[in-house]
């Protein structure tokens, strides 16, 4: 049992990992105020103020640091560049100096969309990274500065769908939402990628800090597929209407931040120091299906609320 400090423990990865890893471990979240009751402990702070770092790891002394904290929206990203590069550059750097100063594992989360997909096939850890935005050119700057400052660090690309405090945040709930309202939605056929359940996700993570692996890893589902498939895919196991999903191209979306078409990557570098396969995307597809059937949605969104408010 390792003593594990999850930031961003109030994000869609950070509050699942939280649950998975408590199984096992003992986890402390760090939080900037969302969460009212969770059953981790939680550290109320703002990273980006000074001292905040040095304070969370003198109260949670952790044996692993895991930064789920980020500026993850590619919209607000592109807004506000100056507040990307603050949580997605060099927090990270400086969570790498504090934990190797402490000899805390680090373990940082970083994105598949450092690729800007114009390659055919996929994309191994050797490929030269070419981010096509703020958000993708900030967390790989954030991958450089973890790298340079504490090489024992892990990093891992990810790409995931869950249950979200805020029932909006992921992929996977955007389209059970709409769909469940009975409502039209575009499915993007010409954004490849690998989604995995976050809570295999964060099971892999944990395997990768126990079997001591330190370096870049792709960690992603071992399946490709494009959004518009994954939504048709999400509204076969939930039981809902898949013809309500257009196939349309991203290029006529009117999102302002770019999106790659392509972001299938290999994660043979993982499965083969794992020593197994990655689960399939049918597999973790089930769980986030029997979540939904067992409240879990609405257990974690009660995380929100002071008990018996
Ligand atoms: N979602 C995906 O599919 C995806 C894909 C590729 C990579 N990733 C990466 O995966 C990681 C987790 O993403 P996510 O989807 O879980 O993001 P998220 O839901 O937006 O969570 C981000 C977390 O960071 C926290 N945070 C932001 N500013 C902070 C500050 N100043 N001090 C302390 N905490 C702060 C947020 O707290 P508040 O709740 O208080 O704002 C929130 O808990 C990120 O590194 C992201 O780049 C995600």
């Amino acid at each position: 049992m390792a003593r594990i400090l999850i930031t961003g423990a109030s994000g869609l990865l950070g509050i699942n990992l939280a649950m998975e890893a408590m199984r096992e471990h003992e986890v402390v979240g760090v939080d900037r105020g969302k969460l009212k009751s969770a059953p981790f402990q939680i550290l109320k702070a703002d990273l980006l103020k000074t001292d905040e770092i040095d304070s969370i790891l003198e109260a949670a002394r952790p044996d692993w640091l895991i930064n789920c904290a980020a500026l993850a929206s590619l919209e607000r990203c592109e807004a506000d560049p100056v507040q990307a590069r603050n949580l997605n550059t060099d927090l990270p750097g400086e969570l790498a100096t504090a934990c190797a100063k402490r000899k805390i594992r680090f373990l940082h989360i970083s994105t598949d969309s450092v690729f800007d997909g114009t390659k055919e096939g996929l994309y191994s850890e050797e490929d030269q990274p070419s981010p096509p935005g703020v958000y993708s050119q900030t967390k790989l700057d954030g991958e450089y500065a973890v790298e340079q400052i504490n090489p024992q660090a892990m990093i891992a690309r990810v790409n995931f769908y869950g249950w979200s405090l805020g029932g909006r945040r992921s992929l996977g709930e955007f389209f059970v939402n709409n769909l469940s309202e009975g409502y039209n939605v575009n499915g993007f056929t010409d954004v490849i990628f690998c989604p995995m359940w976050v809570n295999h996700l964060s099971l892999i993570l944990l395997e990768m800090l126990t079997k001591n692996l330190q370096g870049l890893y792709h960690v992603v589902g071992a399946q490709a597929m494009s959004k518009y498939q994954f939504g048709v895919e999400v509204a076969k196991r939930f039981g809902l209407r898949e013809n309500l999903i257009s196939p349309q191209s991203v290029e006529r979306s009117g999102l302002t931040a770019r999106r790659s078409h392509n972001l299938w990557l290999s994660v043979h570098k993982l499965s083969t120091d794992l020593g197994h396969e990655l689960p399939r995307f049918s597999t973790g597809l089930d769980g986030f299906y029997t979540q939904f059937q067992q409240s879990y949605p609405q257990k974690i969104r009660g995380y929100q609320h002071l008990e018996g408010f």
